[in-house]
């Protein structure tokens, strides 16, 4: 297996951040897009997309199952797309690196297409439950075998009888409502996905643009069903042209990093901000953070807009527990604004953090911790103790995780002493230019030997 050398960057004390950025396309739409096109009949042109490890691996992927996939000298991605059920039998195992999304999503796929698909990843993805999709995927008559764990290496030999599902979901996952509808795409019949607490709804807003026949009804009787979405399937997809707006989810590091830092005053354009990404912004607003949108508009059925961030003195809030699918992937960066705020910052309901790309609830405790923040979790809870200052020095390990290596570089600019991590090399999975980005706004951060 090819190892890449580890990179240790440095993240130090800055001020008077300042500046016009725009961050890279949000991961989410970026792999959806890819996929819904490949199964579509005709060609769709995507602009925006995101060009990092997780979302590269899904466009191979897509071009390892039968979808034509090229990338124009201007950016844009052609996909001509197979039709629904129309994938051909891959020649090899597809890798998925460090992706959950790109597995999850993809498996749904497959799992009601005639083909043999052996799926594997990165050594974070490897260690990652798989059961919450093979369970619902099982229904449709797919044959999988994972390794001991349900983990990766899988195996999904794709039903050939097919039939449709109703899927009461047992955790607040995007992922798996999205692989039960993809597999649904191919079942005859009606799949419905019965989703108790709402999470990201990218799936069902792309699917309706490429043609799909999808109802969604909410529950309002006061049982709290929640909402449920139903597919007709083999129904065919026609081609759609996508614009992915930037990705709410690294505009997320810039905006922490401006709010805790003196001086600084930066300007995010054109963010996803769909109600179901953005608690963030929400928490950081109640915390006191001078945070405010401009330029709100709608573009492909996505609300976006431009975020103004300035130095801010935060303090310490309750986040409750039904926030969490609308901030899922922000907690760790949360829990470095909470480090600087007056008083306790309290987060619930946040166990699904334990299976991510890391456990994130152990790494940022060990990285607070590192650097001289009182931290005190439990199973699914966290609080953080906020301090006028924050010493640093800490070494940081990332564990394979993208958002735990940028969000301790976002502590390292406002601590008293610099923070070291591991290795950058991960940041790539999910935005190749933070570096780039964020020192082009005034943020100290470089790459050191190991003996620095
Ligand atoms: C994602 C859903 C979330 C999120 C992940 C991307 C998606 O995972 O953490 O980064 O694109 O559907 P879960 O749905 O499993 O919580």
């Amino acid at each position: 297996m090819p190892t890449t050398k580890s990179r240790r960057l440095k993240a130090e004390k800055s001020s008077g951040l300042n500046g016009t950025i725009n961050v890279p396309g949000d991961k989410s739409i970026s792999h959806r897009a890819l996929m819904f096109a490949s199964i579509a009949i005709g060609e769709s042109a995507i602009s925006g997309l995101l060009e990092a490890e997780d979302v590269i691996n899904t466009a191979k992927a897509m071009a390892a199952l039968g979808a034509q996939v090229e990338r124009y000298s201007d950016g844009t991605w052609k996909v001509r797309g197979v039709g629904v059920g129309g994938f051909s039998q891959p020649r090899d195992i597809i890798d998925f690196g460090n992706s959950g999304t790109g597995v999850r999503l993809c498996a749904g796929l497959v799992a009601t297409t005639p083909i043999k698909v052996g799926f594997t990843g990165d050594d974070s993805l490897r260690s990652r439950p798989m059961k919450r999709i093979t369970d619902p995927l099982r229904l449709f008559g797919a044959k999988i075998d994972t390794l001991e764990g349900d983990l990766l290496p899988m195996r999904i030999v794709g039903s050939e009888n097919t039939v449709p599902v109703e899927y009461t979901l047992p955790v607040a996952s995007a992922q798996v409502k999205s692989a039960v509808l993809l597999a649904g795409l191919n079942a005859p019949g009606k799949t419905s996905v019965i989703e108790p607490v709402a999470t990201r709804d990218h799936t069902e807003k792309m699917l309706k643009a490429f043609g799909a026949k999808l109802t969604i009804t909410e529950d309002n009787t006061g049982n709290n069903q929640g909402r449920t979405i139903t597919i007709e399937g083999q129904h065919e997809l026609t081609a759609c042209d996508v614009t992915v707006p930037g990705d709410p989810s690294s505009a997320a590091f810039a905006i922490v990093a401006a709010l805790i830092t003196t001086d600084s005053h930066i300007i995010i354009k054109d963010v996803l901000l769909n109600p179901t990404r953005i608690g963030l912004i929400d928490s950081l607003k109640e915390m006191g953070g001078d945070i405010v949108i401009e330029n709100r508009r709608e573009s492909g059925g996505e609300q976006l807009g431009d975020i103004i961030a300035r130095s801010s003195q935060l303090c310490g809030i309750t986040v409750p527990a039904s926030r969490a699918p609308a901030m899922i992937d922000e907690y760790p960066v949360l829990a470095v604004a909470a480090s600087f705020a007056t008083g306790t910052t309290r987060m619930e309901g946040i166990g699904e953090l334990r299976v991510k790309e890391s456990d994130r609830l152990a790494f940022v405790a060990d990285g607070l911790e590192n650097n001289g923040v009182v931290v005190r979790s439990g199973p699914d809870w966290m609080e953080v103790d906020g301090a006028d200052t924050v010493e640093g020095g800490g070494f940081v390990k990332t564990g394979l995780d993208h958002r735990i290596a940028m969000s301790f570089l976002v502590l390292g600019l406002a601590s008293e002493k610099p923070v070291t991590i591991d290795d950058g090399n991960i940041i790539a999975t999910s935005f190749p230019v933070f570096e780039e980005l964020m020192i082009g706004l005034g943020c100290n951060i470089k790459s050191v030997d190991e003996t620095e």
